[in-house]
């Protein structure tokens, strides 16, 4: 029996120590990165298993990248990530690259403050759902070179302090709902670096400016069809002498064509279709890279057919759709050596189609649909598809070889090689290897590839092959690539399914897919130049737990293997000391074990020993060392009952020690209900009892440290912290659910009486928790409703009802958390040199302005971010839970209602509130192991934090 103890003893000192030595190794992580890391994690669904962890970058949190604990790279892509952006992401001071790609649970507008993320180089958030205005800030980016938000929901303009991202390479804000003016000068004009503009698909409108272009731009791609663009294209477009690709299709330009466009010697794909040009067809001879043309649906004057197209070397495609061309098409025309398809459907093009015989090799259509054409001379038996159907040549009832179109359809995808198989017997996916797996999916678009011919399957080939070679295993477990189904799009885009197997397993872990998204995403992979400028967009990821079901619960064991064998070696080591070290404890720990408060009755008018749950009895010297013998470094703060002092048990659980000062000692009896009170608190809006010290001249009270302090603090603007209007609401939520669940949820309930900013504590996620039960009651009749008392509290916010007739309820309570909320919005103590805060306001009301008419009285330092809307209620809220009868107040749970209600109109989340886990006493250490603790406590030491 004592052996079986001892041993006890000595595994529990062995792991006081291991725990030790598993706290210094971990939390490594800067700490304000930290503090804004957890947020995101309750604020997203679906983030990686291994955000469990703790320390972000050494135990590493998949798609976060750290240099020296800093997080320098977020990135996510494609695993099904819900939620918002949080302004907060601003403190990631460090962070250059952020991917978040692919997932379109993620809505929101983008914060303000992601301008201040000053090193980021990087920012990537294709295919989510964002929507809002993209904020001015972006301009402030000064690092940035990459910029993709195409494929979301963005409304309003480019904002014109885009001109100051003077390193940026790449632009893409393609596929949202952006409208207005494209700005210049400043704006667009001013980026000479940068070599891609990508804003198809958007609404924007008006002339494309003059000033757009100068010959110190760099530009490569000019991406601008599918807009609402109006007038001329301007002169200066001819100076970009680098452009390679122009698209400015699907718009409303209007004028002639300008002479300079020929000066584009780089150019390769130039489709001007689908607008109301007119004037004559310019003259593009000399473009000799030119591969791809399409001038289709401009109401051009009539030409004769120009000669100047055969001597186009380079061209694949010729698209002349409703051109009005007229006469006869040289034969020279299809001797263009890479000639791939010929269009010219609807134009007037007449006499007779003479193929030459040395026409190109590649030719594979050649549409005359809807012209004049009244005789061919073609070989029998060409390999290509000529369409001469509503021409005069087959108007007559003969049947001729070229007046109908024959259907081919062609299907594509990579073929598996040596394959037997042709089937996976479950969902998974046939790779080209021959495996059966859970390929990453989705599409790949190619915005202007410089052939048209769909059919040559070699160049699938070519891309396939290189896109393997760019995921090398030893980058990215890449085992095959797979494409199928080639066709155009709509917006004569070309589309292909691509499917990427992984190595070695039958799935990816979220790394993997991160890796292949961001070298998607950040166009890290470059297909071959004849593809052109592309996008791709992923499908979720839904197969990471898949065939590996209790993968993680493995590794854990192995962990907890690992760490047994190694603590067996401890163990033989330590076995002496430990001896020697827990003999002593034990019989300490034994006696006090056993009775606990063995030294309680002994006390007079003490009320019998405390009825306690897990609540834990410090003796004073242990309270001594974990505070440093009270030293000055360790006060953190005073009130009326005393001192409060910082301290660390061994565990390293950071405690906020309140010990009652001589004159304010409770009788033993108040001091007792206060425990008994406060150990039965677990809710994470309240603060959480740790443990007592009650001895002969002393008392003192253990909680847990709340590292940002008092919402009095932050609101006097002391702390540092900014509190915008969407952190008030959430403070607010946080308190009123803190204080409801005291009054409905706690038996018998308990009415606080003393709730003031100064009792609500900020953590540190800035979760607000009620504080201080010095002066709270208990109702233990709760059926009369309220408990007669002695009126205490603190003036100005107490309910004048109670102040009248003694008799306190919970709606006393619910007084006092209207004032709060009007400190909430003022930042201002209800009194002020004898000014009541809460009648001066409703004297000042009118309810006819948008504001109230009370917009002086509001805290200065509360951002913009505040709608009127929202803080109107905000206001009614508070004035109704200040009415003079407490019957006309609402209840807590009704004002959690209303607060939660305010919060929806300003689409915040309120739900992300309460999905964060509930504080219970046991989970209270680990909230402090990590570090940000320690930069809270320099606060409190008057150093005031950068945030
Ligand atoms: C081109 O750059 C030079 C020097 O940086 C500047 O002086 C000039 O105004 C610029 N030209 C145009 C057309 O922007
Ligand atoms: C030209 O306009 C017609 C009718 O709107 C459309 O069907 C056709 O696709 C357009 N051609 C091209 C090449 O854009
Ligand atoms: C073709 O059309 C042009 C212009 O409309 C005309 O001058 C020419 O004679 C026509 N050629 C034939 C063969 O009909
Ligand atoms: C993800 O997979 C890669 C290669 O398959 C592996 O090296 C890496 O350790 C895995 N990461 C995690 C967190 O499991
Ligand atoms: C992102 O892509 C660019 C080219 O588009 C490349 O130069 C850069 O190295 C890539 N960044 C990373 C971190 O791979």
């Amino acid at each position: 029996m004592v052996q079986t103890r001892t041993i006890q003893l000595i595994i529990f000192c062995l792991l006081i120590i291991s725990m030790q030595v598993l706290v210094q190794l971990g939390a490594s992580t800067n700490s304000g990165d930290y503090v804004v890391l957890e947020p995101l994690k309750e604020e997203w669904e679906n983030i990686p298993p291994s955000w469990d962890g703790s320390d972000p970058c050494n135990d590493p949190w998949e798609g976060i990248d750290c240099n020296n604990s800093r997080v320098i790279s977020i990135k996510l892509s494609s695993i099904n990530l819900k939620g918002e952006l949080s302004g907060d992401i601003e403190g990631l001071s460090e962070l250059q690259i952020l991917d978040l790609s692919y997932n379109k649970g993620l809505t929101g507008s983008l914060p303000q403050s992601i301008g201040n993320l000053k090193s980021l180089s990087i920012l990537i958030l294709v295919g989510c759902g964002f929507s809002g205005l993209i904020p001015n800030t972006i301009g402030s980016l000064s690092q940035l070179e990459y910029l993709s938000l195409n494929l979301n929901n963005f409304i309003g303009p480019i904002p014109a302090s885009v001109g100051n991202l003077s390193k940026l390479h790449w632009l893409d804000l393609a596929d949202n709902k952006l409208s207005g003016p494209l700005p210049v000068s400043p704006g667009l004009d001013m980026l000479v670096h940068t070599k891609h503009f990508h804003l198809g698909g958007n609404q924007f409108s008006g002339e494309i400016p003059d000033q757009l272009f100068s010959s110190n731009m760099t530009l490569k791609h000019l991406l601008l069809d599918q807009n609402q663009l109006t007038g001329k294209i301007p002169p200066s477009l001819g100076l970009v002498q680098t452009l390679e690709v122009v698209r400015l299709d699907r718009n409303s330009l209007d004028g002639s064509i300008p002479s300079t466009l020929k000066n584009l010697a780089l150019m390769s794909e130039l489709f001007l279709s689908n607008n109301k040009f007119t004037g004559p067809l310019p003259n593009l001879a000399g473009m000799n890279a030119l591969y791809y043309l399409d001038m289709s649906n401009n109401t051009f004057s009539s030409a004769d057919f120009p000669q100047w197209f055969s001597t186009l070397q380079s061209l694949t495609t010729l698209v002349m759709e409703n051109t009005q061309l007229q006469g006869e098409i040289p034969p020279t025309l299809f001797s263009l050596f890479q000639l791939q398809t010929v269009n010219l459907r609807g134009n007037k093009i007449n006499g007779t189609l003479n193929i030459a015989s040395n026409y190109s090799s590649q030719l594979k259509l050649i549409d005359l649909q809807n012209n004049s054409i009244d005789a061919y001379t073609v070989r029998p038996g060409f390999p290509f598809q000529i369409i001469l159907m509503h021409n005069p040549v087959c108007y007559e009832e003969r049947s001729e070889d070229y007046c109908g179109i024959s259907q081919t359809n062609f299907v594509y995808s990579t073929p598996q090689e040596n394959c037997l198989k042709t089937q996976c017997s479950s969902d998974q996916i046939l790779s080209p290897t021959c495996k059966c797996a859970y390929p990453y999916t989705g599409d790949l678009f190619f915005r202007a590839p410089s052939f048209s011919d769909l059919t040559n399957t070699s160049i699938y080939e070519s891309l396939q092959k290189s896109m393997l070679s760019s995921f090398s295993p030893n980058q990215v477990p890449v085992d095959s690539v797979s494409l199928s189904n080639p066709k155009k799009n709509s917006e004569y885009y070309l589309v292909l399914h691509l499917q990427v197997f992984p190595f070695g397993q039958d799935h990816f872990n979220r790394t993997g897919i991160a890796t292949i998204g961001f070298a998607l995403s950040n166009q890290t992979y470059k297909p071959p130049p004849k593809f052109g400028p592309f996008f791709f967009s992923g499908e979720s990821y839904k197969y990471f737990e898949v065939g590996s079901r209790g993968t993680h619960k493995s590794i854990t064991k192995g962990i907890i293997i690992g760490a047994a064998a190694g603590g067996a070696v401890l163990l033989i080591l330590s076995v002496i000391i430990g001896v020697l070290v827990c003999q002593k404890k034990r019989d300490q720990e034994a006696i006090r074990k056993s009775n606990p408060f063995a030294t309680w009755d002994s006390i007079k008018d003490s009320g019998g020993v405390p009825q306690l749950k897990g609540v834990k009895c410090f003796t004073f010297e242990e309270l001594k060392k974990y505070t440093n013998n009270f030293s000055e470094s360790n006060y953190i703060g005073s009130g009326g009952y005393g001192k409060v002092y910082k301290g660390t048990l061994p565990d390293g659980q950071l405690i906020a020690i309140k010990r009652a000062e001589q004159a304010s000692k409770q009788g033993a009896l108040e001091f007792k209900t206060e425990i008994e009170i406060l150990s039965r608190f677990h809710h994470k809006n309240v603060v959480s009892l740790v443990g007592f010290c009650f001895r002969q001249g002393e008392q003192m009270l253990v909680y847990e440290f709340i590292p940002n302090g008092s919402l009095k603090e932050s609101l006097s603007g002391k702390s540092g912290i900014k509190l915008d209007w969407k952190r008030r609401l959430r403070i607010a939520l946080g308190a009123a659910r803190g204080l409801q669940y005291l009054h409905d949820h706690v038996d018998p309930p308990i009415i606080h009486r003393d709730i003031k900013s100064n009792n609500i504590l900020l953590d540190e996620r800035l979760t607000a928790k009620v504080a201080d039960f010095g002066l709270s009651k208990t109702m233990y009749e709760p059926d009369k409703g309220y408990v007669s008392t002695q009126v205490k509290g603190t003036m100005g916010y107490m309910d004048p009802e109670y102040y009248t007739t003694q008799q306190l309820t919970e709606k006393s309570d619910v007084y006092s958390f209207g004032v709060l909320l009007l400190e909430l919005i003022t930042a201002r103590s209800p009194i002020v040199r004898g000014k009541y805060i809460v009648k001066e306001l409703r004297q000042a009301i009118d309810k006819s302005k948008d504001m109230y008419n009370i917009d002086e009285f509001v805290d200065p330092a509360i951002p913009s971010n505040m709608t009127p809307i929202s803080f109107r209620k905000f206001v009614d809220l508070a004035f109704t839970c200040l009415e003079d009868a407490g019957a006309n107040r609402p209840t807590m749970a009704e004002v959690v209602k209303e607060i939660e209600n305010i919060m929806e109109i300003d689409g915040l989340n309120s739900c992300a509130e309460s999905r964060s886990t509930s504080v219970s006493h046991e989970g209270t250490s680990a909230t402090f192991d990590h570090p940000y603790s320690e930069e809270s406590l320099n606060r409190y030491n008057g150093v005031t934090n950068s945030r």
